[in-house]
Order: C-alpha cells, then structure tokens, then sequence
C-alpha cells in the first residue's frame, strides 16, 4: 500500500465554473476503517458537469463541498481493508468516495458492486450518466414510438446514452453538439438520425427543417441560448426533460431569457426538472436494462481516461470547454 493518500482539495469557491487554480493535491496520511467503513483504493476517479454546482455557494440540491476538503466525486475502487462484514477485501465497488488515492468511507457511501470487466462502465453507462439518462427520458419523457426526440450535449456520456435508448424505443432522433466531430459520432456512432453543430449552425433553423412537425421530447442539458432556439419548435404536447444546465454561467440572480409560458399553454407542453438522486430507489433496475442493452449489443460508449490525481484540478473546467470526447475519467491504477 502507497505510504499516503493523495487528495484533491477545494481551496477556493469560484464565482463561476472551478479552474485549476481552485484546487490543490495533498498528501495526507491514510485513514483505517473503523467499524462500518471500508477503506477503498480509487482506481477511476469520475468528472462530472454537476461538479460545478456541488462546489457553488448557491441554491441546489446538496450542501456545497467545504472549503479545505477533499473535492465530492464518484470513485470506482477495490476495497483494501474492511471494517463491514458484507464488504471483503478484493470486492470492487463504486461509490462517494471523493478525488483521492484512498477514501475511508461509511459503507453507505457506496453506490453499487462493480467488477474489474465493468468498473470504468460503473461510473458512466452503468452508472450515473446512463441511469440518469434512462430514468430521465423514460419517466418525464415517456417517449412513445414514433415520436421525435431532440437532445442537447448530444456526443456526451449522458446525451449519447439519451440518444441511443430514445432509438431503442422506437423513436427519430436529433442531436445537439458543439463541432463537426461531435456532430459526426452523433450519427455515426450513436445512431442519431440528424445532427445539429450548435457553433456553426443557426439551431432554431435546423430544427424546423429537420422537425417541420416539432420536438416531441426535449432532453436538455444546457438551458440558455440552445434552448432558446429549440422551444419554440416544441409539438402539441411536448415535454421538456431539464437535466443540466451547463450554458447558464451564472445562477444567481435569476439569468434573463425568452418568457416561455405562453408557449408552453398553448403547445399544452411540460417542462420538469430531473435530479438522478431522487430516483436511486430504481438505479439496481436501471443498471440491469442498460446491461441488457449492451449485451445485444443496441447501446454503446465513449469514455475518455485522464491518467494521473494532478489531471483532476482542470478536468471540470475542460468538459465546459467542451473537450471531452465521451465519459471524462482519471485514471490513478
Ligand atoms: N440531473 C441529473 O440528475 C444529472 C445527472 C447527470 C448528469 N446531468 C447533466 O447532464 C449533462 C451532461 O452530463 P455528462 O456527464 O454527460 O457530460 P458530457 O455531456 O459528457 O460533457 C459535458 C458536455 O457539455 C457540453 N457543454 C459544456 N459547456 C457548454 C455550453 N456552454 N453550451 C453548450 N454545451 C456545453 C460540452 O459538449 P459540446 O462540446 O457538445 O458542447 C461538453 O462535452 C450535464 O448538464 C449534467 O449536469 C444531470
């Protein structure tokens, strides 16, 4: 076992999206579990575009991470000493276990059982970005065959994963992405039936040639000026999936944009939010029809693999600018 721990820590709160600068690696000592907590190695550390909103000193869903402290993550590990009957050493699991070597942690914290085979798939397509995107779309979607789908961020993790399903279920598919790159995996790679370059197109344009008969389902994961545009093409009783935000620089004050609820009452259209943590009663369920999925082989991935804990401080900050090819993971083993 490595003499200490290497950590990730928060230094500063930014006012925006978190850059290098607002973090540091630290050595600490490694901690031994006490009883009821497993001492993890982390062989996969996750990035993920809610960071930003964990680390924001605004209103969200969960408490934002303390300045000082080791930066909230999903890790993927193998447990290397355990202080829990029903954890062994050698089990590999998934779960809160932070930007570090090592996380002791409280066996609540772990999300799921993983293997060797599926551990980097345990924290994208199996994990939370493919259980976001299916229960997202399946429960505030409920696309129905036949219908057209429009998704935002379209070539990445979540986006890619809403993509492929939405075609599973019988659906015509539209992806938003940024650059003829992405643009081309939407379609070559993830199935999608047209897509879109929200940089060098006019989006608003595209969707209405593309849809003349409107969006039936929006998934979106940026908000702002995209959504913007693509609105307005909603269909007679459309349902807008709000899964992220990521265009929005800034969330307080409120930020100023297109009035939609006209719109929306006269399209009969609905708009909700999506957190996956409200739904992690039917995450098991989740894991097992993607896996089933993959297994006939109907749903695919990307994932991008950083290697080495100093990646970490300016991984955030690279998947807002858009660099990511697929699931953004680092890898420390
Ligand atoms: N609500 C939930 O429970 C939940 C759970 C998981 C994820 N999410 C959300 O799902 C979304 C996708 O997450 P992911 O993990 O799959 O990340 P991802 O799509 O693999 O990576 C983030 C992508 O966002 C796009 N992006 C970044 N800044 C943008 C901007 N200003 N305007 C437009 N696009 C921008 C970039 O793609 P382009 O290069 O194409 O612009 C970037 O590659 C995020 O908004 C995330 O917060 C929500």
């Amino acid at each position: 076992m490595d003499e200490t721990n290497r950590q990730v820590i928060l230094t500063a709160r930014p006012s925006g999206i978190a850059q290098a600068e607002h973090f540091a690696v630290r050595q600490a000592a490694i901690a031994q579990p006490g009883p009821g907590e497993i001492l993890v190695r982390n062989h996969y550390l996750s990035v993920e575009p809610a960071m930003r909103g964990w680390i924001a000193d605004s209103d969200n869903y969960a408490a934002p991470v303390a300045i000082g402290s080791v930066m909230r993550a999903l890790a993927a590990g193998q447990v290397v000493s355990s202080g829990d009957d029903a954890y062994q050493i050698g089990d590999d699991v998934t779960g809160w276990f932070g930007w570090q070597d090592y996380a002791c942690v409280s066996t609540d914290q772990v999300v799921q059982r993983t293997s060797a085979a599926e551990m980097r798939a345990s924290l994208g397509i199996l994990g939370i970005n493919g259980v976001t995107a299916y229960l997202a779309l399946t429960s505030i979607g409920q696309p129905r065959a036949g219908e057209t789908v429009l998704v935002s961020t379209a070539a990445g993790s979540v986006g890619s994963a809403v993509g492929q399903i939405a075609r599973i279920l019988g659906c015509h598919t539209i992806g938003i992405a940024g650059g003829p790159d992405k643009v081309r995996r939407c379609v070559e790679t993830f199935g999608y039936d047209s897509a879109i370059d929200y940089r060098g197109e006019d989006v608003g344009a595209a969707v209405a040639r593309i849809a003349p008969h409107g969006i039936d389902i929006y998934f979106d994961n940026v908000a702002g000026r995209i959504s913007d545009a693509v609105l307005p093409h909603l269909a007679m009783r459309g349902r807008v999936v709000v899964c992220g935000t990521a265009s929005i620089d800034c969330w307080m004050p409120w930020p100023q944009g297109p009035r939609v609820e006209r719109h929306l009452l006269v399209k009969r259209a609905r708009m909700e939010g999506f957190v996956i943590f409200d739904h992690m009663d039917r995450y098991a369920d989740a894991v097992a029809q993607l896996r089933a999925w993959i297994a006939e082989g109907r749903l695919t991935w990307r994932e991008e693999i950083l290697d080495g804990i100093e990646a970490c401080p300016d991984a955030l900050a690279g998947l807002y600018r858009g660099e990511n090819d697929g699931k953004r993971l680092i890898r420390l083993v």
